[in-house]
């Protein structure tokens, strides 16, 4: 039994902050922004949370496939970002839906989540277990970013994107590749709870700065350079495929600087590779399925196209996968 993708959607948030009102906050420009990441603005949530924005972006993906809540049999939700330790996301898109037959749970794999997503669905369709999978990302970033950190608060955005996964004679998944490198997990980091080294005693106050995202960017962006490249080589090994078999690239959109070295490394066509970073930034396990979904809505996803997917980014992590349209 194969699988394949028959429904994408996505949700951004309508506020946009732009690099010059970013001026505002922090010592920045947005001529330093665009030149090193090519974001020129992202959206940001307003009273909405992460399972807000997923519950969205999972009603659009059904409408694209076709399909009614009851008929899913399972929901994955990757996120770094969820409103809460539990219920997860996944229950809360559920429950929102009404997909009442659904079991539901989060995974954390940071910007390869929604690749590590996929990867999970179309093994439990393999298995027989499933046969529809609703996966999603879903991240509000603004919520874990310290606005007077400039080196990270350029970067990070608010978005959800979705997929329906299905049963299917035909294979829509033609190989996969998942990798993590936790020692080096370190240079990106988030923290979930206070770091009390003494739990019995007064707990200091609870502030931004002690759960915001910190990271150490230059060993990010190396250890991107190195790994996007050895997951695409490797997935298409397992493909049985070349790079000239593919017709689509969609890198995670962390840094336009990334996907540029990407291009550069395989001699690849600007056309071939999606970009959107410079309107929505990173929206960590998000950027990917929102690329699908816009690619969708704009036609240029074709029946038959091979489209290669690929994340990397906090854990360490990376994953990538090909899929057939
Ligand atoms: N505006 C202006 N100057 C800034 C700045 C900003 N927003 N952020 C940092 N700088 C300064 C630094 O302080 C440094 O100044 P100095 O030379 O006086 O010390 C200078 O710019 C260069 O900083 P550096 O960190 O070396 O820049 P960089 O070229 O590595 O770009 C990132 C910084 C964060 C854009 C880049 O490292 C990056 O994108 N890394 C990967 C991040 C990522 O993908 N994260 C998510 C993982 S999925």
């Amino acid at each position: 039994m194969g699988s394949k993708i028959t429904g994408f959607g996505a949700y951004l948030p309508p506020e946009a902050l732009t690099n010059s009102q970013l001026e505002g906050l922090v010592d920045t420009n947005d001529e330093w922004i665009v030149q090193r990441t090519g974001i020129r603005e992202r959206r940001i949530a307003q009273g909405e949370g992460t399972a807000a924005l997923a519950l969205r972006a999972a009603r659009c993906a059904l409408a694209d496939a076709g399909r009614e809540p009851e008929s899913l049999d399972l929901i994955i939700t990757a996120t770094v970002t969820p409103d809460c330790f539990t219920p997860s996301t996944a229950c809360m898109v559920q429950a929102g839906l009404g997909a009442r037959r659904a079991a539901a749970f989060d995974i954390s794999a940071a910007c390869s989540g929604f690749v590590y997503a996929l990867d999970l669905a179309d093994s439990f369709i393999q298995t027989g277990k499933f046969r529809t999978i609703l996966i999603l990302g879903a991240e509000t970033l603004s919520r874990i970013v310290d606005y007077t950190d400039r080196s990270t608060c350029i970067l990070f955005g608010d978005g959800a994107g979705a997929a329906v996964v299905e049963a299917s004679e035909e294979d829509g998944v033609l190989g996969t590749y998942l990798w993590a490198d936790g020692a080096g997990g370190g240079v990106l980091r988030a923290q979930a709870l206070p770091q009390d080294e003494n739990p019995l005693g007064s707990r200091a106050a609870w502030t931004i700065t002690d759960r915001a995202v910190s990271m150490a960017g230059g060993e990010v962006l190396r250890f991107s350079l190195s790994e996007a490249p050895r997951a695409i080589d490797a997935v298409l090994s397992r493909a049985g495929l070349t790079i000239g078999d593919i017709d689509w690239i969609v890198p995670h959109q962390a840094n336009r600087r990334i996907i540029s070295g990407i291009i550069r490394r395989y001699h690849l066509p600007e056309q071939k590779v999606y970009v959107n970073i410079d309107r929505f930034g990173n929206t960590s396990s998000a950027t990917i399925p929102i690329c699908l979904a816009e690619m969708r809505e704009r036609g240029l996803l074709q029946t038959g196209q091979r489209v290669l997917l690929v994340g990397f980014g906090g854990g360490l992590t990376a994953a990538a996968a090909i899929i057939r349209i």
